[in-house]
C-alpha cells in the first residue's frame, strides 16, 4: 500500500500528542505447537499506522525531534535466518520502504528506549493488549523516571492512545474503503460458489471448502474469523464452528463467513436450503428476516444513531413473530418484555474494519453515537429457534441470519456485499442454475 497513507496517520496521532512519545507495538507470534507457529498477523493498530508486517517490531513517535520523529525498531537482516523463515526488511529496509526517520535493532530496545522518554510530558501507549509488552513498557518507563534527577523531565504519566486510535479508525478513508470493498466482492464471489456446490449429503466442512478456496482464489489470505458453515439445528448455534456434521435434505445451511484482505475484513452471512428450495414454513420465517434486513439498512443514514437500524430490525421481527403465533400480544408489548430475545438474542450488527469487530464507541456521553459518512458496520438480524415443545413443530431448527457489510455515505447507505443474492427468488434462481 503507498507509504504516505501510513505518514498522514502518524502525522496525524503526532498532532493529538503534542510532547508526548507513543510507543506501539505489533503482535507476538503464537506458537500452535513445538515450534509452529500460527500464520503471523500483524496488530491493526501498529499495521494501520506503519504497514509493516514482520513480528518483533515497535514504534516510537516522537513529534517534533529534531532528529527524527518515527524510530523503528525491527529485526535486523540475518541471512541464515532468513533462509529459513524468509524476507526481512531489516534496518536499512525500515528507513526506506517504510519511511522511518532511524530503525534499530529490535535486540537493542532496552538500551535505547527510555531515552527516547527523555523530556517528553506523556507517554502514549496501548495498554492490556500484550502483558509481556506492556511489562516491558512500565520497566522503560520506571527507568527513564529514576534517572531524571539527571537533569532532564521525565514522562509524567502513561496514557492510553487505544482511545485516539479508535476514533481515528472508525472512519474509513479512500485506501480502507477500496479494501473493504475488495473484501466484500472476493467474499461475494466465494459464498456464492458454496451455494452453487451445496449438495444433500455433503459435510459441512466440504462446503466450508468450497467457500475458503474462493477466499484463497481472491487473494485473501486467511478468513476475517473462522467460519461458520451450520447446516439444521447446529444453525441456532451463533458461533457454531465445528463444521463437521452431514448436510441433510430439508435443512437450511446458514454460512458466516468473510474473506480478509489487506487486513481488511469481511463479515458476510447467508442462509439457504441446502436442497435449492426453501420449504413454507422456512419461506415463513425467512421473509421476516429479510424485511427486518431491509428495515434495518434503509436506518443506515447519516443523522440516525447506531441503535436506529438495531430497533428497525427489531419491530419486524417482533411483527413477524406475533404473526407466526410465536409470540403473544401486542408489538410494544413484546418489544418492552424483550420476550423476542427468545428468539433475537444478538444485536443487529457492529462496527466493520482491520478487525470483523472493530474499534471504536458505540456511545458518546451515554448517547447513542450519531452515524457518519466513512463508517462501516454490518446488518445482521436473524432469528433462532430451538426444537421447543411450546412451539409449533414445523418452526423446530430454523436457525436463519442474513448480514451484509454497509458502508455510510451522504447518499445513503452503501452495501458494499449486494451482489450476493438474498431473496428467496435470486437464492434459489442460483442453487438451480
Ligand atoms: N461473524 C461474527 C459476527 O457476525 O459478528
Ligand atoms: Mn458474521
Ligand atoms: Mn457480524
Amino acid at each position: 500500500m503507498d507509504q504516505a497513507v501510513f505518514a498522514k496517520r502518524r502525522t496525524e496521532l503526532m498532532q493529538m500528542i503534542d510532547n508526548g512519545v507513543a510507543v506501539i507495538t505489533t503482535a507476538p507470534e503464537q506458537i500452535r505447537n513445538g515450534d509452529v507457529h500460527y500464520r503471523y498477523r500483524p496488530d491493526s493498530d501498529f499495521f494501520y499506522l506503519s504497514g509493516f508486517e514482520e513480528p518483533e517490531a515497535v514504534m516510537v513517535l516522537i513529534p517534533g525531534r529534531v532528529q527524527g520523529e518515527y524510530i523503528l525498531f525491527c529485526r535486523e537482516k540475518d541471512p541464515d535466518r532468513e533462509q529459513w523463515n524468509g524476507y526481512r526488511t531489516g534496518l536499512e529496509g525500515a528507513i526506506s520502504e517504510y519511511g522511518a526517520d532511524d530503525a534499530f535493532p529490535i535486540d537493542d530496545i532496552d538500551d535505547i528506549l527510555p531515552g527516547l522518554m527523555e523530556n517528553r510530558d506523556r507517554v502514549y501507549c496501548v495498554m492490556g493488549r500484550y502483558a509481556e509488552f506492556d511489562s516491558h513498557l512500565i520497566h522503560w518507563y520506571n527507568e527513564v523516571r529514576s534517572l531524571s534527577s539527571k537533569g532532564f523531565h521525565a514522562p509524567a504519566g502513561l496514557v492510553d492512545a487505544g482511545h485516539i486510535l479508535n476514533e481515528m479508525r472508525l472512519i474509513k478513508t479512500g485506501n480502507e474503503i477500496r479494501s473493504m470493498r475488495r473484501a466484500a466482492q472476493v467474499s461475494t464471489e466465494a459464498h456464492m460458489r458454496a451455494m452453487r456446490a451445496c449438495q444433500p449429503g455433503m459435510h459441512e466442512f466440504q462446503v466450508e471448502a468450497e467457500l475458503e478456496y474462493g477466499f484463497r482464489l481472491g487473494g485473501s489470505h486467511y478468513p476475517a474469523y473462522p467460519s461458520i458453515v451450520a447446516g439444521g439445528a447446529n444453525a441456532c448455534v451463533l458461533h457454531y464452528v465445528e463444521n463437521r456434521d452431514i448436510l441433510r435434505d430439508g435443512d437450511l445451511l446458514l454460512i458466516d463467513a468473510g474473506a480478509e484482505i489487506d487486513y481488511y475484513a469481511a463479515d458476510v452471512t447467508r442462509t439457504f436450503p441446502v436442497n435449492g428450495r426453501f420449504s413454507p414454513a422456512q419461506r415463513e420465517v425467512y421473509e421476516i428476516v429479510l424485511q427486518a434486513q431491509f428495515d434495518a439498512i434503509d436506518a443506515c443514514v447519516i443523522g440516525n444513531t447506531w441503535n436506529d437500524p438495531h430497533e428497525a430490525a427489531v419491530r419486524t421481527l417482533c411483527q413477524g413473530l406475533i404473526d407466526l403465533g410465536l409470540l403473544v400480544g401486542t408489538i410494544d408489548e413484546v418489544i418492552e418484555s424483550g420476550g423476542y430475545r427468545k428468539f433475537y438474542m444478538h444485536k443487529t450488527g457492529h462496527w466493520l474494519g482491520m478487525d470483523v469487530h472493530d474499534v471504536g464507541d458505540y456511545k458518546v456521553e451515554d448517547q447513542w453515537r450519531e452515524l457518519e459518512n466513512g463508517m462501516t458496520l454490518t446488518v445482521e438480524p436473524g432469528l433462532y429457534i430451538g426444537a421447543d415443545d411450546s412451539i409449533d413443530k414445523r418452526f423446530h431448527n430454523i436457525g436463519i441470519r442474513i448480514e451484509d457489510d454497509v458502508l455510510i455515505t451522504a447518499r445513503g447507505a452503501d452495501v458494499l456485499t449486494r451482489k450476493l443474492p438474498k431473496t428467496i427468488d435470486d437464492i434459489e434462481a442460483l442453487m438451480n442454475s
